[in-house]
């Protein structure tokens, strides 16, 4: 365990190879390597698992965890049955608790994306790791509103790079993460996770 993130934390290859992720465990070693420890965003927060953990190892100054926890059609349950309101309400609370330990360090915004993207400004992110809908649409709407907030040494990232039918929902993040790269002519770097990889754009490769 600890050999582990000895190896995240200092893994000396992170300013030369980006392509080297090995999951999305090591994005905030990541952000700390490149100095992206200004403001970033999680989209997408459910209980707050994953901004929990970027709390805890990234040495950045702000984290805004963003998820309108509010009952649609589109969101479901592996047995296909809608996420109730009480539902989200529960995920709500649970991520609050989780969160609250890191004080001005994090802010749980409960707001819908893309539209939350409009309170900030252009370049103002050092990140922003989205996971929200999975679907095709959101995914390439979520990517087209929060890439202009990202700064120009800064990453775009997200969960779940696949396509097809899983527990429930039918992915698309592949095919929007692949249709927003060609139309904005940069590279997504993929990590090595299996099941549910992550995907990561250096803006400064763009071009
Ligand atoms: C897969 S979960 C997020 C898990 C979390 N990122 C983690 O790894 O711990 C997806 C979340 O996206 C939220 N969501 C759905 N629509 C959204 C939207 N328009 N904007 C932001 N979040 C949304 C859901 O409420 C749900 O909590």
């Amino acid at each position: 365990m600890l050999r582990k993130l000895l190896k995240q934390t200092l893994r000396a290859t992170y300013p030369y190879q980006h392509f080297l992720i090995r999951s999305r465990a090591e994005f905030p070693f990541l952000l700390n390597a490149l100095k992206l420890t200004g403001i970033g965003a999680e989209i997408g927060v459910k209980h707050g698992t994953y901004s929990q953990y970027l709390l805890t190892h990234w040495r950045g100054q702000k984290l805004f965890s963003i998820d309108p926890y509010f009952e649609s059609e589109v969101e479901v349950e592996a047995d296909g049955r809608v996420v109730t309101q009480m539902s989200h309400d529960a995920c709500y609370a649970r991520a609050r608790e989780k969160l609250a330990p890191f004080g001005a360090r994090s802010t749980l915004l409960r707001e819908a994306s893309p539209q939350a993207a409009e309170n900030f400004q252009d370049g103002a992110l050092d990140f922003c790791y989205i996971d929200a809908l999975h679907q095709f649409e959101p995914v390439l709407l979520d990517m087209e509103a929060w890439f202009p907030k990202i700064k120009c040494t800064g990453i775009l990232a997200g969960h779940d790079y696949i396509n097809g039918e899983w527990r429930g929902v039918r992915y698309g993040v592949k095919t929007a993460v692949d249709e927003f790269c060609r139309a904005n002519n940069v590279r997504a770097v993929i990590s090595h996770e299996t099941d549910t990889p992550s995907w990561f754009i250096f803006k400064s490769r763009a071009g």
